[in-house]
């Protein structure tokens, strides 16, 4: 069946935006840890908690014949095609010490995202809680962020068509990635990015990938790469970047599939995934 690309997307950003008011408005002054999973530095709130069971509750309402898949709480299969792919606090450790950069993610996908390279996304939000400002993204549309002018907060969202900006100067990139939770894997990110810094403008570590990715299709970052992304930090602003005219690949793979996620304009991709490549070993 023909898929509603534009309500699927009004849906994915209507949740986003519902599920981040809640965690900005219903952070607890005494937010902490409520439990931890792979790692101990791999925390999880009750706000992610309650952020993800809203998620669950608007889309389930919304389309019940849709699947769920969720960083927190686990999966319901689909009947319909489609599942929806939720990070309901992408970025829990600025959270959780109130740094201004987390995000809600929320990506309709079809095939099995619980199958590394099996699934897509087709229509997708990601909301910068902190901000405001919102990501979004259709299969074969656009990428377009939707923000609001501080100084005018009267006007409204101004809408504005991401476009990822094309180069292959490695040397003048700015270049994003992050860290995962374990502490082997850890260890050879310190040593690969050793070998990255010298060969770039600078690096960031924005400590939410989702918001990491969207900042690629803005030109906030020139590129970026990750270990051991997850599904749900991925699905929402891998649509935002492709459809802004950028890539998201693996190191082997043109899907990420792969352990390693490239994301820019291809010409930065091309050059950054023969450096990654001689430093990243092989999970
Ligand atoms: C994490 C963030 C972080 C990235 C980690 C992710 P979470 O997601 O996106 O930037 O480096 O790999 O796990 O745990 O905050 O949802």
């Amino acid at each position: 069946a023909d898929l509603d690309l534009a309500a699927l997307e009004s849906l994915a950003l209507d949740v986003a935006r519902t599920c981040a008011r809640l965690i900005v408005d219903e952070r607890p002054r005494d937010l902490g840890v409520a439990a931890t999973k792979s790692s101990r530095t791999d925390v999880v709130t009750v706000m992610d908690q309650r952020s993800e069971a809203l998620a669950r509750e608007l889309l389930g309402t919304a389309r019940p014949d849709d699947g769920f898949h969720g960083e927190e709480s686990g999966r319901v299969t689909a009947t319909s095609g489609i599942t929806w792919v939720v990070d309901p606090i992408d970025g829990t450790v600025n959270y959780l010490y109130d740094i201004p950069a987390y995000a809600v993610s929320v990506a309709a996908v079809v095939g099995d995202p619980s199958v590394p390279g099996a699934w897509a996304p087709v229509a997708t939000a990601v909301v910068d809680a902190a901000r405001g400002d919102a990501y979004v993204a259709r299969r074969g549309g656009s990428a377009r962020l939707l923000r609001t002018d501080p100084r005018r907060p009267e006007a409204g969202p101004q809408e504005q068509t991401l476009v990822c900006v094309e180069s292959d100067d490695l040397g003048a990139a700015l270049c994003g990635t992050g860290f995962g939770y374990d502490a082997d894997v850890r260890a050879g990110q310190g040593r690969v990015v050793a070998e990255v810094l010298p060969r770039v403008r600078d690096i960031r570590r924005g400590g939410s990938a989702a918001l990491d990715l969207c900042w690629v299709a803005e030109g906030r970052l020139d590129v970026y790469y990750e270990r051991g992304l997850h599904e749900w930090d991925l699905a929402g602003a891998w649509l935002v970047v492709t459809e802004a005219g950028g890539v998201v690949r693996g190191l082997h793979d043109t899907a990420p599939a792969d352990p390693v996620t490239v994301a820019g304009p291809a010409g930065l991709v091309g050059a950054l995934v023969p450096l990654l490549e001689g430093l990243v070993e092989p999970s």
